[in-house]
């Protein structure tokens, strides 16, 4: 079902007049759930397992997000790995098994560092929500950070293994137990072969066991992890334990049963529906923040944000628009000079805001002609909310 927000003096109204957003600033939920703790600079939704997004005006301070300043979103308890015992194990269609030390992934193979987006399959689902009720972690819109990770192509590792000319799908397997009423799991993913080269001039995936040209830290997947370029966060798998090489996807429950865009929660429906894979166009506004106070009078207002194209290889960021008139009329903004594909851009302006204005919304536009869709359809699970932003001001 699409529901169309609509702009009005009192706020972004949702189309049956359900919800303002700037109940958002007043900390209203709404969906359910307590409201996340703000935690020394992050907003902590839950502790254990540790699940945190920092303050928008921060998340955009930079091209490459710091790593304190970088969402974690994690199932389960960080696992306990001692380095000097870490192998990791390379099997399946594959001629030679490896057994991979932290030693040999670093002195074996050569070393690359790719620039890429991680962003949550569910981030924005608080907004998400606001449609239609969605379980979940209620992310708002800063599950989403930029960084450079150190490490091999998989492709390299695949090659030394001598992948068979059946392999279709690379599995990930974690090292981390989660607790479901089913029973434990570990969580895992996978991905197509294609997937594991470069695609057109555009990173493939990589075995990662640095970020930011430091060791990973422990939330984000000590000692090794994968990197899937333009693909949700969901396939960029922590504490990897296993690459498996088969000739069908991963049967793993995050790949089969979850991170899909349902309509219901009939089995048949999931066990149709394809794995979310790239993620798409989206655009944040994170100056102002929602409820910021800015003056009755008008005048010029600074506003930024981030903008991610859609993760296919090629498509950058071309445009990003900002409209003080709920969408009627759009401003142009200046982007940051770094832009690359699978790589978020990021871009500000001063607008002159008219006296009275009540709100502000944002759009991009990519290079392959994408433009963020004004609405998008709800989904079971709140996944890849990326209607254009709205920010409720409050003149005063
Ligand atoms: N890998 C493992 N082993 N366990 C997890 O819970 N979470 C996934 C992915 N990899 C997860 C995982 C999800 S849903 C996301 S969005 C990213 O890790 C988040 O990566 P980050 O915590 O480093 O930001």
């Amino acid at each position: 079902m699409t529901r169309n927000w609509e702009f009005s003096r009192r706020g972004f109204i949702a189309a049956g007049g359900v919800a303002t957003l700037t109940g958002l600033a007043r900390g209203q939920e709404g969906v359910g759930r307590t409201a996340p703790a703000e935690v020394g600079d992050w907003i902590q939704h839950s502790e254990m397992p540790n699940n945190r997004e920092p303050p928008l005006p921060r998340l955009v301070e930079s091209w490459i997000t710091p790593v304190d300043r970088f969402y974690v979103r994690s199932h389960a308890a960080n696992p306990e790995i001692d380095p000097a015992a870490y192998r990791l194990q390379v099997d399946g269609l594959v001629d030679r098994p490896l057994s991979l030390s932290l030693e040999q992934l670093r002195g074996d193979f050569p070393q690359v560092e790719v620039v890429a987006t991680l962003t949550c399959a569910g981030n924005r689902r608080y907004e998400h929500s606001r449609v239609r009720k969605i379980d979940g972690v209620p992310w708002r819109e800063g599950a989403v950070g930029n960084a450079r990770w150190g490490g091999v192509r998989l492709s390299d590792v695949l090659a030394a293994a001598g992948a068979r000319s059946e392999a279709r799908h690379i599995w990930f397997d974690g090292l981390d137990r989660i607790q479901r009423s089913s029973g434990e799991v570990q969580f895992g993913a996978s991905i197509p072969i294609g997937k594991t080269g470069d695609e057109a001039g555009s990173p493939g995936a990589i075995i990662c066991t640095s970020m930011n040209g430091q060791p990973l830290t422990a939330d984000h997947g000590f000692p090794v992890r994968t990197v899937v370029p333009g693909y949700i966060g969901a396939r960029s798998v922590k504490w990897l334990g296993r690459v498996h090489v088969s000739d069908h996807e991963s049967p793993n429950h995050y790949q089969q049963n979850d991170y899909k865009l349902l309509g219901s929660a009939d089995p048949l429906e999931s066990a149709e529906a394809p794995a979310i894979l790239r993620f798409p166009i989206n655009a944040v506004i994170c100056v102002p923040t929602a409820g910021a106070t800015i003056s009755a009078a008008g005048g010029p207002l600074r506003v930024a944000g981030y903008a991610l194209p859609p993760g296919r290889p090629g498509v950058v960021i071309d445009r990003v628009e900002v409209s003080t008139d709920g969408g009627n009329t759009w401003l142009p903004t200046r982007l940051s000079e770094q832009s690359q594909s699978m790589c978020w851009r990021l871009w500000q302006t001063a607008v002159e805001v008219p006296a009275g204005t009540a709100g502000l919304v944002v759009r991009a536009i990519a290079s392959d002609g994408t433009v963020q869709p004004t609405a998008v359809d709800w989904n079971l699970k709140g996944y890849l909310y990326n209607a254009q932003h709205r920010v409720a001001v409050v003149p005063g």
